[in-house]
Formats: structure tokens, sequence, C-alpha cells
């Protein structure tokens, strides 16, 4: 791709073309998750070249075999740094500070990192990101959307049934395309380099008005159920699920997340997306529709 082509490719909202960047490889961890596709997809669909780093990826990028991080790192000046399971969990912030050394020592400039809102351990990994020497941006996330129709919340909502131990406490939520539209940007133009952007939708949401949102979304019941954290911990036990993600609840409960962030709005110029315009997208597709 010739430098004029790029440059009419890329992103150009609120920046202009002319002040963003050459590429070569992209290298897109979790590439194939709620906020990892839709940047590889439209990274590819603005020309630059990607790489998915995954498990499944080719080569594959593994968390927990560092010795998979070099190869997938190679003829990559830039990486969307996305942690699994949870940058909260023990362990993450070291790992995701070897990697972006070893980023930077391959020649990657150019870090993202999605980090999540008001969580201590979250804030070392930033710390250890930017200690890599890299030009950063870190993007806090709410809670997404998409936990509801491609992630851990699906079930419930196809059972009709969400309990989880957050009382009447509110989140809120951000949409996965929101995220990957300020990463993209991130990834693309020079301006947020140095920025620390803090994304949320534009409601704030307690459970059961997000219940009442996808019955109105589906015309299907969908009920919230206020359980305990012991009762949830049992759940996710039975499960074979990290207890820890139980431990994320804490913060929808303490309150240190209920306010709403403009990060969306300072880094595209425009508003983030509503959790209604959402589920009735979402419910469209069909993925909510039980036999
Ligand atoms: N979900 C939220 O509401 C939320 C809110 C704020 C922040 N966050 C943060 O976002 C990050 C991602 O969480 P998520 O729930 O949204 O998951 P996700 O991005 O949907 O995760 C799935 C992706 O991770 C890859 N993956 C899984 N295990 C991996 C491993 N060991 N090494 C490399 N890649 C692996 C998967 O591909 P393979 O299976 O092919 O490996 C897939 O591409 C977490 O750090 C979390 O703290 C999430």
């Amino acid at each position: 791709m010739t430098n004029t082509e790029h440059q009419q490719n890329v992103q150009t909202t609120p920046q202009t073309a002319a002040q963003t960047t050459p590429h070569t490889a992209a290298l897109v961890i979790g590439g194939t998750g709620k906020t990892g596709r839709r940047v590889a997809e439209k990274l590819t669909a603005q020309g630059h070249p990607v790489r998915i780093g995954s498990r499944s990826g080719a080569p594959a990028f593994d968390w927990n075999e560092p010795a998979t991080w070099a190869p997938a790192l190679e003829g990559v000046d830039r990486v969307y740094v996305t942690y699994h399971p949870d940058l909260a969990f023990p362990g993450a912030a070291e790992q995701v500070g070897a990697f972006s050394r070893l980023a930077v020592e391959s020649g990657a400039r150019r870090l993202v990192l999605l980090s999540g809102r008001g969580e201590e351990a979250a804030a070392v990994a930033e710390s250890n990101l930017k200690a890599s020497g890299a030009d950063w941006t870190i993007v806090r996330a709410a809670w997404f959307n998409q936990n509801f129709d491609e992630s851990f919340f699906l079930e419930p909502v196809l059972a009709g049934e969400i309990a989880l131990p957050t009382a009447g406490a509110v989140e809120a939520f951000v949409d996965a395309d929101d995220i990957a539209d300020v990463v993209v940007a991130a990834l693309t133009d020079d301006r947020h380099i140095g920025k620390v952007y803090e994304l949320s939708g534009p409601r704030l949401l307690s459970f059961a008005e997000v219940a009442a949102e996808l019955s109105k979304a589906t015309g299907r019941e969908i009920a919230y159920v206020s359980v305990t954290n012991e009762e949830y911990r049992a759940v996710l036990r039975e499960n074979g699920l990290p207890e820890e993600f139980a431990d994320l609840f804490t913060m929808i409960l303490d309150g240190r997340n209920a306010h709403l962030a403009h990060g969306v709005e300072e880094a595209l110029g425009r508003a983030p997306r509503d959790f209604s315009d959402y589920a009735r997208e979402a419910a469209a597709t069909g993925v909510w529709n039980v036999a």
C-alpha cells in the first residue's frame, strides 16, 4: 500500500489523515475475542496488516507460554494488548510487564492496553506496560455490553435468569464497538500517545435494568435475581470457573465505578452507543432466540 492509500484508509475522526503514521503489522492479542476481533476487522478494513495473537493464532500466542511471545512479535510495530482471563488476576501485571519489554526489544513502538476501571491490579499492569518505554495508550473500559451475547452472560440470558451478587448496584456498560474504535484510533494516530481513556456507555444501569432491557429487546421475560457472593462463588466452582470472577463484582458493589466516563467522546469526538441500541441489534441477530 502506498503512503497516500494508507492515509486515505485510516480513520480520520476527529483527527486528519496527515497526522497518522505508517504501519508494518499490528499484533492483536485476543484477536478472536470481544474487542480484539473488532479491532482486527477494523484495522484489516483500513488496509493494515494484522496478526491475531491467541492460542489458536498462527503462530500461536499464549500468555501462559512466554516462549510463544517472540514469534508472535516478529515484524510487528504495534500491539493491542488484551490479557486473558482478567488483568486483575494474580500474575497478570507481571506478565504484561515482561511482554511489553520484549515487544519493545523486538521493535514494536506502540502499545495500547485494554485495562479495567478502578482495579488496583490493573493499575499495576498499566505501570508495567508504561515502564517498557513504548509509546503507550491506556484504554480503561467499563463492563462490556457484549458480555450478554458473546460471553459469560449469554447462557443466563438464554435461560431467562441472570443471578448475580450485585443487588441494586449500577455499572456504566460500554459497547465493544466503541472500545474497538478507540483502540484503532490509538493504534493509528500519534495524538493518542500518552493518553489514558476511561470508557463507559452513556447510562448507568443496574443488572435488574439490564434484564428489563433484554426482556424488551427479546420479547421474553428475563429476570434478575440477587444472590450473595458466596452463592455466586459456589456456582462458579460447580462450573469449573475461576472463583476470582466473583471478586470483580466488588467493584460494582462498592460504587467506585458508579459514574459515567467520557473517553469515547474525548478520543473520537462522538457519543458512545446506548445499551438499548446494542440490545435491539443483538436480538435481531437471533443470538438470544430459544427453541
Ligand atoms: N469483559 C468485560 O466486561 C471487561 C471489561 C473491562 C476490561 N476487560 C478486560 O478485557 C480483557 C479480555 O477479557 P474478555 O472477557 O473481554 O475476553 P475476550 O477478549 O473475549 O477473550 C477471548 C480472547 O482471548 C484469547 N485467549 C484466551 N486465553 C488466552 C491465553 N492464555 N493466551 C492468549 N490469548 C488467550 C482467546 O483466543 P484463544 O481461545 O484462541 O486463545 C480470544 O481471542 C481482560 O483483561 C479483562 O480484564 C473486560
